[in-house]
């Protein structure tokens, strides 16, 4: 099977299951859901039903197929699906908040509509529904120590991703991040529930614990490779098909792997030192700053440092893989899905 026949199969069944868990359980709440449905492509503005950028639902397609690929039963992962995905959308609505940034997917962000307060209280209702959605893994006859498994290790990645977001943010006021320090802060922000998703489907599949922790370190490389890419998109990427603003990341002073490299590169010592003078001044870069800052970056070659090192962890990642030793159809969709991330431009 293609990639995109895998998709065509699983993607039903995981808008399925999101449906089922994100629904209002009396009408006078219907406007509190519909700002999480308009959050996954089911409503528009006026919270009328519509069907327009849902994301790629990435988490929870890697959940199914690490799954599958231990020869375990997808029906009986799809909650754990759900509820990764929700976690992801959770931290998106916070994200876009936290980030200031006003466009999401191609449309205004829920706290540009509707502002703060309901961003956060959507974005707590999505929390707690996926929280709540693990529960269902009972009703499919998934053992309660897996369940158990299962919940632990979505709920260490949570907590991660939110240490994370606290690096990334107080990130934006320093400018002696370093490499190892900027890998540690992608780990938790990103990789870890890329990570957890690998994991939750091998858990369902499995009680191997040295096959879980291979999928595992599977799903961790490529998130690592994951947020590299998104890093590079957020300096050079193009707005139509991000669906974010662009150089926004530059603009509001994030340590990406670019910047890291080019405040630390020693090479062009000029160029670090004029990179480093833009990013001293108070705020946020003007749109000049951020245009000489993107040049900067290009000059020293951090981009191209950016791509080879999404390539490294890329390598990693089917290294993890292989060493599961598994070969049938589920394995090919992950490694031919690792290859389409390292490609994408949305
Ligand atoms: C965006 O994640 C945030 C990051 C962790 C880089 P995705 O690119 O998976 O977002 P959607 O769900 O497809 O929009
Ligand atoms: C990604 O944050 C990680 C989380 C949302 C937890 P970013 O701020 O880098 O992602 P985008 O670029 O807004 O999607
Ligand atoms: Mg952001
Ligand atoms: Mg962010």
């Amino acid at each position: 099977m293609s990639l995109q026949e895998l998709f065509d199969d699983l993607l039903p069944q995981i808008e399925a299951e999101l449906r089922a868990t994100v629904s209002a359980p009396h009408h006078s709440l219907s406007a509190y859901y519909g700002m999480m449905h308009y959050h996954l492509g089911w409503a528009d503005e006026s919270l009328a039903p519509s069907q327009t950028n849902s994301g790629k639902r990435l988490r929870p397609i890697l959940c199914l197929l690490s799954c599958q690929a231990l020869e375990g039963d997808t029906q009986q992962a799809l909650p754990a699906a759900g509820a990764l995905e929700l976690i992801h959308n959770f931290s998106l609505v916070h994200d876009d908040i936290q980030d200031g940034s006003p466009t999401r997917r191609g449309r205004r962000a829920v706290w540009d509509i509707w502002g703060m307060a309901h961003g956060i209280n959507v974005g707590d209702g999505l929390f707690v529904v996926a929280r709540l959605a693990l529960h269902r893994l009972g009703e499919r006859g998934v053992s309660l120590s897996r369940q158990l498994a299962a919940t632990l290790a979505l709920d260490q990645a949570c907590l991660a991703l939110c240490e994370g977001q606290y690096f990334d943010m107080t990130f934006e006021e320093r400018l002696d991040v370093d490499l190892d320090q900027y890998l540690w802060m992608i780990l938790q922000k990103t990789a870890a529930l890329l990570a957890a998703s690998a994991q939750l489907g091998a858990i369902i599949a499995t009680d191997d614990a040295n096959q879980i922790e291979r999928y595992r370190s599977f799903g961790e490389n490529l998130g690592l490779a994951f947020q590299i890419q998104d890093d590079i998109l957020g300096a050079w990427g193009e707005e139509a098909a991000t669906g974010k603003s662009a150089a926004t990341d530059i603009r509001d002073k994030k340590k990406t792997l670019p910047v890291v490299y080019g405040l630390n590169q020693s090479g062009d010592r000029l160029a670090a030192q004029k990179l480093s003078d833009l990013y001293s001044k108070q705020g946020p870069l003007s749109e000049t700053a951020t245009r000489a800052a993107l040049a900067l970056l290009e000059q020293v070659g951090a981009r191209q440092y950016a791509e080879d090192m999404a390539e490294k962890y890329y390598r990693l990642a089917l290294q993890s893989l292989e060493q599961s030793g598994v070969e049938n159809s589920a394995q090919n969709g992950l490694r031919a899905l690792a290859a389409s991330l390292l490609r994408r431009q949305a």
